[in-house]
């Protein structure tokens, strides 16, 4: 009995050190801890012993079953260690999800590039008004009809800090408050574009939603008239689109100008008009509301829907996925 023990003891610590991975250890593991294993077997030959010699080698066959114990559990914390540690190079990386600009704004920052670069400069404007700039300053009083074109969604306020001395205030309907706020507080010559997002209280369909951008134009000083209006949106068009484009002028009315146009666009060889903007040149009354000398000065505005321009280059059938956030529709762009 006491050579056996001996021997498992060695043979342990000679095949232990040629243990090469876990499973391996396992292998060895069964082999001399298993319910059938070395050790077990040694203690079933215990019972054929004299009880002097069962008392002499029973501890001594647990103390070794308790060493092959600790010496296996060591051997597997080593093994688990270095296998965090290992890098498989031969891995494929994980791929990293980045996030891109939404196509609407793309969109707005390609067109303000092109305006840029035909020498208008971008402003910005809020896009919580009043009712003087968003209406009454483009000449659009309370009870004119006209305001009936732009559904609006109004803001109620308690609070006493928070009304305007020009009246109430709103979520503007449009980008042509800025025509007023930027002649306010600048004299001509004027060569800007005011894009932005602008709100109706409207049903929506395929072209129409409730809130979507507009690019406002406004091109002011002594001698500008409509030729110089048709030079430039038709230039800013070839370079939006790249490509051959019809356009279809059509006689139109806004209070805050005088005549009004409307313009509808195709690219050439598709058979769908789409009206992109309003336009024309600013009303004497506009002028008015932004105290310069009547008559001194002449120029164009227009207000061009961003979404619809989208729409035509990109051939989207629906306004209202722009907003839907469905990333299997963003991710395209
Ligand atoms: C206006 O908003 C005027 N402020 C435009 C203007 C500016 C006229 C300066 C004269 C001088 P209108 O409501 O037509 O006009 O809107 C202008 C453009 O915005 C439309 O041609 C269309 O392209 C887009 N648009 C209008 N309503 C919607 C809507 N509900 N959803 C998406 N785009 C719209």
């Amino acid at each position: 009995m006491n050579t056996d023990i001996e021997n498992i003891e060695e043979l342990f610590a000679k095949e232990i050190q040629e243990v090469k991975d876990l499973n391996e250890l396992e292998v060895l593991k069964i082999k001399y801890l298993g319910r059938k294993g070395l050790l077990a077997n040694t203690i079933s030959q215990l019972a054929n012993l004299p009880i002097e010699e069962k008392r002499k080698f029973g501890p001594l066959i647990n103390k070794l079953k308790a060493e092959i114990s600790a010496l296996i559990d060591e051997k597997y914390k080593g093994f688990r260690v270095s296998s965090e540690k290992s890098i498989d190079l031969t891995k494929p990386g994980s791929k990293i999800s980045l996030g891109h600009k939404h196509i609407l704004a793309q969109v707005e920052e390609t067109a303000k590039k092109i305006f840029l670069q035909l020498n208008f400069s971008v402003v910005d404007g809020p896009e919580i008004e009043n009712e003087y700039y968003n209406f009454d300053a483009l000449n659009i009083p309370p009870d004119h009809p006209a305001r009936e074109m732009w559904d609006t969604f109004w803001l109620k306020s308690n609070n006493q800090k928070l009304t305007d001395d020009k009246k109430n205030f709103l979520l503007r309907t449009h980008t042509s408050p800025m025509q007023v706020r930027y002649m306010e507080s600048h004299n001509p010559p004027i060569q800007i574009v005011v894009p932005g997002r602008v709100f109706r209280y409207e049903a929506t369909d395929a072209s129409h939603e409730i809130n979507f951008y507009q690019l406002e134009g406004l091109m002011v000083s002594k001698d500008i008239n409509l030729a110089n209006f048709k030079f430039i949106i038709e230039e800013f068009f070839k370079r939006f689109f790249k490509q051959e484009i019809e356009f279809r002028y059509r006689p139109s009315y806004f209070p805050f100008v005088e005549p009004g146009i409307e313009l509808d666009i195709k690219i050439r060889g598709s058979n769908k008009w789409l009206e992109v903007m309003g336009a024309g040149m600013v009303h004497n009354r506009v002028f008015e509301y932004a105290h310069y000398n009547p008559g001194e000065f002449q120029g164009f505005a227009f207000g061009l829907g961003l979404d619809r321009l989208a729409m035509i280059k990109y051939k989207i059938p629906d306004i209202r996925l722009f907003y839907s956030g469905d990333l299997r529709f963003i991710k395209q762009f």
